[in-house]
């Protein structure tokens, strides 16, 4: 073969997987035991100052969505907590399309528990709290049965409490996070200060996901380094992904960060291209189906190239019959209900949003309604109390660009002429229903 055809030919990306969370007995099989842990991973060390020096080695970022330096929000508690602070681990898991941390929870829940008691060690907090959707039954009962293991064993750790709250989109924000703990609803609230300053009991609280706790359970037995050997210089380590829609295979897999979307996709035995993808779940980007193959998981090469994210590890493909406008809108009208209706962004913005996009998706709107809708998306973003519009437009911007010459169909052509548009399935509640 000459080198001119072999260049032609696309190079075939590389499978992404990575086995590090997940590693370990079958999905098969029952939650992993703590004796079955601690035989596989070794005895967990005791957090402190050294750990957060390794945290900062490892360049690990929360996989909540934000990506935020994990040691930085752990320093900031520390300074202020005097044994007096309080560790939220959080699997809330709002996210329609994502069961990463529901999943993570029910097989590995002492890798999550074990990273929530590092942290409390760490910053000197006297309380961990496990938050959890009330909808997610099957890692309820996994982490109820691994806390009664760990008393049993006469594990020496700070208490450890579970709270659950209902299954709404902005229940994983942290500041409504420390409200649903302190008793009131799960919304969002006026900030600042922010947890990290004051949280529950108005004391410096440590809202942190439950897959960002797992990776720091792992990094505190094999250090920075070890976690450096997967992925990129600016993204380190795996990540949990959880892919659906048009792929064969749905369901939550460990990626490495330094692979591509096409290697994550043959991993979920991609059935075709499609139409475009919407990669970190409803407050994420769409992408065309063009530039997947090739696009690097590094969050500078998102975020440059494409002004994407990971966000919360989702990669939804929406099938070639499927309309992006129809699902776009969808998708904001969900965010607009799923508010709390507190300031002006939602209660105005976004509603209007939702019901001009719902119009444009039947096909019943005229090019003006569209303008109107740019406009009102420039006069919401960063105005809400919490980041909830600002992931809703994130979505929708995106779609407009994408899916800008199906556009014209809705407005001034004869219709959508897509028939599949039933939206994403959503994941099952527990790691089950994909065994
Ligand atoms: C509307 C909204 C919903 C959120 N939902 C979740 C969630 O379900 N789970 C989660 O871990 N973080 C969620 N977050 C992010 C949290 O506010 C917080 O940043 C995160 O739990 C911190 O953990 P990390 O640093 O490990 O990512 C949400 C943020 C917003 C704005
Ligand atoms: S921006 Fe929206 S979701 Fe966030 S606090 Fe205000 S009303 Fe609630």
């Amino acid at each position: 073969m000459t080198a001119e055809v072999m260049s032609a030919a696309p190079p075939v990306a590389a499978p992404a997987t990575a086995s590090r969370l997940l590693a370990g007995p079958a999905w098969s099989a029952d939650h992993e035991r703590l004796a079955e842990h601690c035989h596989r991973l070794g005895l967990r060390p005791e957090g402190g100052e050294w750990l957060l020096r390794s945290l900062q080695d490892s360049g690990l970022g929360g996989r909540g969505g934000a990506w935020f330096p994990t040691w930085r929000k752990w320093a900031l508690v520390a300074q202020r907590s005097q044994g007096r602070s309080v560790v939220v681990a959080n699997a809330s898991e709002g996210e329609p399309l994502s069961a990463k941390d529901r999943t993570l929870v029910e097989l590995r829940p002492h890798l999550v528990l074990d990273g929530a008691v590092l942290a409390a060690e760490t910053v000197g907090a006297r309380e961990v709290v496990v938050y959890l959707s009330r909808g997610a039954r099957a890692a309820h009962h996994a982490i109820a049965r691994a806390l009664g293991e760990r008393r049993d064993a006469g594990v020496s750790e700070p208490p450890i409490r579970i709270v659950r709250t209902a299954h709404r989109y902005i229940a994983g924000e942290s500041s409504a996070v420390v409200r649903r703990i302190s008793g009131g609803p799960s919304k969002p609230q006026f900030a600042p200060p922010s947890p990290s300053q004051r949280g529950i009991g108005g004391e410096p609280t440590l809202v942190q996901n439950v897959e960002t706790l797992a990776h720091v359970a792992l990094i505190a037995r094999r250090g920075s380094a070890w976690f450096r050997e997967l992925g990129t210089v600016g993204s380190p380590g795996s990540t949990l992904m959880t892919l659906c829609g048009n792929v064969g295979r749905p369901g939550v897999y460990e990626v490495d960060l330094a692979a591509e979307v096409g290697g994550v996709l043959q991993l979920a035995g991609i059935r075709s291209a499609g139409a475009a993808a919407l990669l970190g779940g409803y407050f994420g980007t769409w992408l065309a189906a063009d530039t997947l193959p090739h696009l690097p998981l590094d969050a500078a090469a998102l975020g440059e190239g494409h002004g994407a994210s990971l966000g919360c590890g989702v990669l939804a493909v929406l099938p070639e019959e499927a309309c992006g406008i129809i699902e776009a809108a969808r998708i904001v009208s969900y965010l607009a209900a799923q508010t709390a209706g507190q300031c002006g962004p939602c209660v105005h913005g976004l509603k209007a949003i939702a019901a001009t996009m719902t119009r444009v998706a039947s096909a019943e709107a005229v090019p003006a309604d569209i303008d109107r809708v740019r406009q009102w998306m420039r006069l919401v973003r960063g105005r809400g109390v919490c980041r909830h519009p600002d992931g809703a437009i994130s979505q929708l911007g995106s779609a407009l660009v994408v899916f800008a010459d199906h556009l014209g169909a809705h407005l001034d052509g004869p219709g959508c002429v897509k028939r599949h548009n039933s939206g994403f399935p959503r994941p099952p509640r527990s790691a089950r229903g994909w065994r």
